[in-house]
C-alpha cells in the first residue's frame, strides 16, 4: 500500500498489526468452535441495545463481557440521543421493533471529553450544535448543578444527568412506548462507566415513573 512519505513507522505498523490481530482472533474462535462464523453469519439475536460514547476507552462488548451477536451498539460523542437524530432513532427503532431487545442502556462515562467541552464556552465548530444537547441538560438541571461548588463533582454529576436525560429521550420514542405496552419490554437503564476503576455503575433511573410522565405529555402510544 502507498503510504504518504511522512507517515510514522508506528502508524504503518499499527495498521498492519490490526490485520494480523484479526487473523489471530479468527483462529482463536475456530479453536473453540469450528462452526463459530457459520453461526455468527446465520442470524443475530441481541437482547441489549447499548448507546454509549464514541470514546476509545469505552469498548461496549468488552466492558460487559459480551460476545459478537450479544449487543446492538450505537456510539457517538457523549452518548446523546437528540430528538431529531435520524441515525440514533433508526438504531433504536430497528433494535426495538425488529430485534426485540429486552434492555436499552444509555451508558455515559466519567472523564467524558464531550461533557467537559459542553461546560466550557469555547467555539468548537460543528460540535457546537451537538454539545448544545448537553448544555440543554445543564439548563434543565442548573439549580442542582450550580449548587455543587467542586468543579469535578459538578462535572461528574452532569455526566450522570446527561445519561438520565438521554434515557428520557429514548423513552419519548413511539417504538419504545408501543413495544413496552405490547410486550413489557424493553426496559431503559442509565449507566456510568468509570475509567478510573473499570466499573459500571447503574444509576437506577426510575424507568416506570419516567414512562408514566412521558406518556402523560407525549402520549405517542395510542
Ligand atoms: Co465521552
Amino acid at each position: 500500500m502507498g503510504y504518504p512519505p511522512g507517515m510514522p513507522n508506528r502508524t504503518r505498523e499499527l495498521y498492519a498489526r490490526i490485520f494480523e490481530n484479526n487473523r489471530k482472533w479468527v483462529a482463536s474462535k475456530l479453536v473453540d468452535d469450528a462452526t463459530y462464523f457459520e453461526r455468527l453469519a446465520a442470524d443475530q439475536n441481541p437482547e441489549v441495545l447499548f448507546i454509549g460514547c464514541a470514546d476509545s476507552r469505552v469498548p461496549a462488548n468488552e466492558i460487559m463481557g459480551l460476545e459478537p451477536g450479544d449487543v446492538f451498539v450505537h456510539r457517538n460523542v457523549a452518548n446523546v440521543v437528540p430528538n431529531i437524530d435520524m441515525n440514533a432513532h433508526a438504531v433504536i427503532q430497528y433494535a426495538v421493533e425488529h430485534l426485540g431487545v429486552r434492555h436499552v442502556v444509555v451508558c455515559g462515562h466519567y472523564g467524558c471529553g464531550g461533557v467537559a467541552a459542553a461546560m466550557k464556552s469555547a467555539d468548537l465548530g460543528q460540535l457546537n450544535g451537538w454539545l448544545r444537547e448537553i448544555r440543554d441538560v445543564y439548563r434543565i438541571h442548573h439549580e442542582e448543578l450550580d449548587a455543587i461548588a467542586d468543579e469535578k463533582a459538578r462535572y461528574e454529576r452532569l455526566v450522570e444527568l446527561n445519561v438520565q436525560e438521554q434515557c428520557i429521550n429514548v423513552i419519548k420514542t413511539s417504538w419504545l412506548q408501543q413495544s413496552y405496552r405490547r410486550n413489557g419490554y424493553p426496559v431503559v437503564h442509565g449507566w456510568v462507566f468509570s475509567l478510573a476503576d473499570g466499573l459500571l455503575r447503574d444509576l437506577h433511573i426510575p424507568f416506570e415513573k419516567i414512562l408514566d410522565e412521558i406518556r402523560a405529555i407525549y402520549h405517542l402510544d395510542d
